[in-house]
């Protein structure tokens, strides 16, 4: 079952309020601060006389209420069947929005439900508030029994124009969600490329797709991708102009974004082990996921930018077409490679990529997302992705934008005394950085990606970590989280 989006809209309680402004709702959420509540009081008075409550009682009557973020009061009617949830709001500041947005949603999940929040007091509070809330109803399996509860979320209308953006991150991000969930007995290479088409088709996005002879220049896609006969290798190149360009005379930025879509990752010869690990592994297309579907959000709120998206598909599989460790190749630019552990294959694929981007697409920004590395996740557990990039101011922008969308940010050094770890004796490089035993896996994983962009403002995301959680938490489900659209998403926006 790929369950239904939620719904999002508004209801008129400035003012005036009337009696309709209650129909069909199943919740109420009041926001609390310092044991006060915070909403206008017209519609306050006629929720008490509605409802036969008394809001400041069940305040004063509750124990161990102290107003803190997402501390909640269950108030029933005896009169009318909507539930009142009193919420504490702490200081009510924009970042834990999104987090009192995921309390609620996860507090109603399951049932039919129709909830008002009250908690957002402006425009942009009320566009992460709705994030959280809609984003932590999301479920995913392929059980044949099907149930799908409608659900909607309502704000106040004085920010009714906060809906339509976070409905296109909602969107977009279940997007990548459903696209990661999916088993890699159906997600090959070619399914990502078609859904891809479609999206494209969607959204009036050019889309070109190119596989065998026409991908012969990418030696790492082809010598990762060609593991499997069944499913081989893909390269998606998506690109996205406004439909009228702002101000004449200045250029609008040009974004290539990079995706690494590895549909599984056995690890090839150098299989994964213990193998439990690798059941994880069909979400290491999260990156291709999440810039496919950042372009998609791009689009629909026609972002002044223009954005070439590249999917580097393939699956790395073990089979007597894998390559071996010890195998030299050849990347788009013609730096060769000795090829030394098999699992370390989304470099290769990246590396195609970057030198592609750099060489043919002439970008102001050239960003890479990638599910690359075990030691990222060790650094930073599953919080953060690591973001590597020598434009420190820009780095800074990526954590603000990842502080308040809730994909968090940690920048990490391009340590440049590690760099010799990549020298190979046969090659220019060797791709896991294996001489002098510097470890650091994320950092010399980036190095090694730095190589294949030339000049760029470059900026490699690591999502090794938050691609991926292990249990239902805050706004994210179990599984795949769709990590990183919010975030490319809001960051374009700001170019
Ligand atoms: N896809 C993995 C990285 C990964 C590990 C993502 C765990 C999510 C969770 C990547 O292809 C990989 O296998 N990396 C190796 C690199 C090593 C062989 C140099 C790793 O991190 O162990
Ligand atoms: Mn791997
Ligand atoms: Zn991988």
């Amino acid at each position: 079952m790929i369950s239904a989006i939620p719904r999002l809209g508004s209801r008129k309680v400035k003012g005036t309020p009337t009696d309709q402004a209650l129909i069909g709702l199943t919740h109420i959420a009041i926001p609390v601060a310092a044991s006060k509540i915070k909403i206008d009081n017209k519609w306050r008075k006629l929720l008490e006389r509605h409802l036969s409550i008394d809001l400041e009682k069940e305040i004063s009557g509750a124990k161990e209420f102290n107003s803190k973020i997402g501390e909640i009061i269950e108030v029933k009617s005896n009169t009318h069947s909507i539930k009142i949830f009193l919420i504490g709001v702490g200081e009510n500041k924009l970042i834990d929005q999104r987090k009192l947005g995921a309390i609620l949603g996860r507090r109603i999940k399951g049932s039919p439900i129709k909830l008002l929040s009250l908690c957002p007091q402006d425009e942009q509070q009320a566009i992460v508030h709705l994030n959280g809330l809609a984003l932590s109803n999301y479920s995913w399996n392929l059980k044949s029994t099907k149930k799908s509860e409608p659900i909607e979320f309502l704000i106040s209308d004085e920010f009714k124009s906060a809906i339509n953006r976070s409905e296109v991150l909602v969107e977009a991000t279940w997007k990548a969600r459903d696209l990661i969930h999916t088993p890699s007995n159906i997600k090959t290479p070619k399914w990502v490329a078609d859904q891809a088409k479609k999206m494209a088709k969607e959204n009036q996005l050019s889309i070109r797709v190119k596989s065998g002879r026409e991908i012969a220049k990418f030696g790492g896609l082809k010598a990762v991708g060609n593991s499997s006969k069944k499913n081989p290798p893909c390269f998606v190149e998506i690109s996205y102009k406004p439909k009228k360009s702002g101000s004449k005379g200045k250029q609008i930025p040009h974004v290539v974004l990079v995706g690494k879509g590895i549909t599984f990752d056995t690890g090839g010869v150098s299989l994964k082990r213990p193998y439990d690990m690798m059941t994880a592994m069909k979400t290491d297309m999260a990156g291709a996921a999440a810039v496919l579907l950042a372009t998609v959000a791009a689009a629909k709120l026609n972002l002044n930018v223009r954005i070439t998206t590249l999917l580097m598909l393939a699956e790395n599989a073990l089979s007597a077409t894998s390559q071996r460790p010890s195998d030299v190749i050849e990347h788009f630019d013609g730096t060769t490679v000795e090829v030394i552990n098999t699992d370390a294959e989304g470099r290769l694929v990246l590396a195609d990529g970057l030198a592609y981007a750099d060489l043919n697409l002439a970008p102001d920004y050239l960003i890479d997302v990638a599910t690359l590395t075990g030691a990222a996740t060790l650094g930073l557990s599953r919080h953060f992705a690591a973001l590597y990039t020598r434009d420190n101011l820009m780095a800074k922008k990526f954590h603000e934008i990842g502080e308040v969308t809730g994909d968090r940010i940690w920048q990490m050094p391009l340590v440049d005394d590690y760099a010799i770890a990549l020298e190979s004796d046969i090659a220019d490089l060797n791709h896991t950085a294996d001489k002098y035993d510097f470890e650091a896996g994320s950092v010399t994983a980036a190095l090694f990606l730095e190589r294949f962009a030339g000049n760029r403002r470059w900026f490699h995301l690591d999502i090794a970590g938050p691609a991926r959680s292990e249990s239902d938490s805050g706004e994210n489900p179990k599984g795949g989280t769709g990590y990183g659209v919010r975030l490319l998403t809001e960051w374009m926006a700001q170019l």
